[in-house]
């Protein structure tokens, strides 16, 4: 089934071309990235109004480089949450007058649910039942994968996510946006050991997170570290105003510690959860999961553990539409997903809600 994936739900825009759930025949992303960098974050204004402009070219360029023929695609998937509300609009605008014109159903797809979908679109997937973690700028999450569309979920944080948490030290060392990959530039130019930040465990064995401490403990070594006699200021260091004129191998130091430190409780609590649920499988899915000292430290983990922990390649880590696309194609032909008759944006779509199944598809051809 030729299935076109429409990704819009923060600041990349995103469209792609899979045949039957696993095959990725075009994947591409536009980030407006760069606008926001400005401000810090994300601005949710910018991202509705760079979707707006991007989305049509998006679009064509993943059916041209997939080489197909508007008459050949057979579904349309767009991300219908959780996400920004205005960006998310956009998308399934255009999927919903795509589908209208075309005659195509269109279903709607949880944007976090196929970050760890992207595991299974290889020939050698994994089995069910097995652990899934989701790393990534607003979400952190542990499910458990019980079949094809079977997620229940075991726990998630309690405060910030972890990806917002990489942002927001990088934000607080002068490193910029968007966070995660200069945290990570940084810590590996650093040691992992110099500074013992918490590691909120939140008792032995629960499966939620919090990493707002763990974030203030950086915020204020950085500013002791700052204060006069702490150290003296590296031009060159700070980029946006009010960062912390530190010296680079106490920045790098303090990246690496901060890293390890969130990357251990992430490890510590996948494999909790693993040993729970008594799965050999880990499935982990998000923008931080592209991070390779959290793999590398999961992998050892996984050894010890008797765990095989399972990544998407680099392309589907990262936003994008491919997943969504896979996602869509596998709940539609099993008759799980939301149809063009129900769709509309669920900014905060929670994992556990069991998917509607509407029996009026948008093609009249009903549920396969
Ligand atoms: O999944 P994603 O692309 O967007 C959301 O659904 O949120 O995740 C974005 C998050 C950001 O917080 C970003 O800083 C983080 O993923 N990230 C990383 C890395 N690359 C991106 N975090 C740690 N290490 C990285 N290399
Ligand atoms: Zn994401």
């Amino acid at each position: 089934m030729l299935t076109l994936g429409i990704e819009t739900s923060c600041d990349e825009t995103a469209a792609a071309v899979t045949s039957d759930g696993t095959l990725v025949l075009s994947n591409v992303v536009a980030s407006s990235q760069a606008f926001h960098a400005h401000y810090g974050g994300v601005v949710p204004e910018i991202a509705s109004r760079a979707h707006v402009e991007l989305i049509g070219q998006v679009v064509q360029q993943a059916l041209a480089a997939a080489g197909v023929a508007w008459g050949q695609v057979e579904l349309i998937a767009v991300t219908a949450g959780p996400g920004l509300v205005g960006s998310l609009l956009v998308g399934i605008s255009m999927a919903q007058a795509l589908g209208a014109a075309l005659g195509l159903p269109v279903v709607g797809v949880h944007h976090l649910k196929a970050h760890l979908y992207a595991n299974f679109m290889r020939p050698d997937p994994p089995g069910f039942p097995c652990v899934g973690l989701v790393v990534s700028g607003g979400h952190t999450d542990l499910v458990s994968v019980e079949g094809p569309g079977r997620w229940v979920p075991l726990g998630r944080t309690r405060d910030d996510a972890v990806g917002e948490a990489f942002d927001k030290v990088a934000k607080l060392l002068g490193l910029g946006y968007p966070g995660g990959p200069r945290i990570e530039a940084c810590a590996r130019r650093g040691n992992p050991r110099q500074v013992r930040f918490p590691r909120a465990s939140l008792g032995p064995s629960s499966l939620e997170f919090s990493f707002s401490g763990l974030k203030t403990a950086v915020l204020y070594y950085v500013q002791r570290q700052a204060a006069p006699g702490g150290g003296p200021p590296v031009a060159g260091v700070g980029e946006p105003a009010g960062a912390a004129p530190i010296p680079e191998a106490v920045r790098d130091d303090v990246a690496a510690s901060f890293q390890e430190a969130a990357v251990e409780v992430l490890v510590e609590k996948a494999m909790l959860a693993c040993a729970r649920q008594a799965c050999q499988d880990l499935v982990i899915g998000g923008g931080v999961s592209i991070n390779e000292r959290l793999r590398a430290r999961l992998a050892e983990a996984g050894v010890r553990q008797g765990v095989r922990v399972w990544a998407p390649e680099r392309a589907l880590c990262l936003d994008n539409a491919a997943m969504v696309s896979g996602l869509g194609a596998m709940m539609y032909r099993r008759g799980l997903a939301r149809t063009a008759t129900s769709l509309s944006a669920e900014p905060g779509w929670p994992f556990d809600e069991a998917p509607s199944v509407s029996p009026h598809h948008a093609d009249g051809r009903g549920v396969r």
